[in-house]
């Protein structure tokens, strides 16, 4: 069955709001394990205005599961993952004002670059996967960077789902089977929610693992956060 990693950014925006730690992000985490969830995920930025480097170590500390970490290779993001030694490295070509992810690597032009950071990162033990656009080029481009797996960025496909579902997913499907061929494991996310998410894990092939943050964190505003992981894992199954 695909995994469900929990992204808590959002809860971690909250927390920095006040000042305090409301909510406690570290509690939240293991909750969400405890809920049923099979990862944890966060993206340290360089403002720090969601999770913050320091979280990092203390996931690191407590996460029973998949500790996750993805974002921007910048100097500071490759100390502490290195470091921290989390499961899982995300690797995504945000720029620091981003307000979130919006756009898969050049895997072609940046080949080298990644290829050099991946040896680094799988020389302390860690699991890579590089954030990527449903493109087949790209993934063959992943390929040469040594990465053991890719997360396909899933903006397209939901924003068009409700459009026409079989479209949106088509270049999806292509690229899990190109990956698969390639011997890559599969990761997806970025805005999967409870409407999206079954149509995605159930056609695309070899899918191991979903990041999903910002829908699951709103739908627990309305089911609770045990209730709306249990969704999300029945979505998955
Ligand atoms: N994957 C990556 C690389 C992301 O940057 C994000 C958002 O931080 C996600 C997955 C999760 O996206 P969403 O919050 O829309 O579920």
């Amino acid at each position: 069955m695909t995994k469900l990693s929990v992204n808590i950014n959002k809860i971690a925006l909250v927390r920095n709001s006040r000042g305090g730690n409301n909510p406690d992000l570290i509690k939240v985490a293991t909750d969400c394990e405890f809920f049923g969830a099979q990862g944890i995920t966060i993206h340290p930025r360089p403002d720090e205005r969601h999770a913050r480097y320091a979280d990092v170590f203390a996931l690191k500390e407590v996460v029973k599961t998949e500790l996750n970490i993805e974002g921007n290779p910048n100097t500071k993001f490759m100390e502490v993952v290195l470091a921290a030694k989390p499961h899982q490295v995300t690797l995504v070509p945000d720029a620091p004002d981003a307000l979130t992810s919006d756009n898969g690597w050049n895997t072609i032009k940046y080949k080298e670059y990644l290829k050099d950071l991946i040896l680094e990162f799988k020389s302390v033990g860690i699991r890579t996967s590089i954030f990527v656009n449903a493109d087949e080029r790209m993934i063959e481009g992943a390929k040469e960077t040594g990465t053991d797996r890719i997360e396909l960025y899933t903006e397209s496909y939901a924003v068009n789902y409700h459009t026409n579902k079989e479209s949106s997913i088509a270049p999806f499907i292509a690229a899990a089977k190109r990956a698969q061929e390639l011997g890559l494991g599969i990761n997806a996310g970025h805005d999967l929610n409870l409407d999206n998410l079954r149509y995605f894990s159930q056609n695309v092939p070899g899918l191991l693992e979903v990041s999903i943050g910002h829908a699951l964190v709103s739908d627990s505003l309305y089911f609770g956060l045990q209730n709306t992981i249990g969704m999300y894992i029945e979505r998955l199954k």
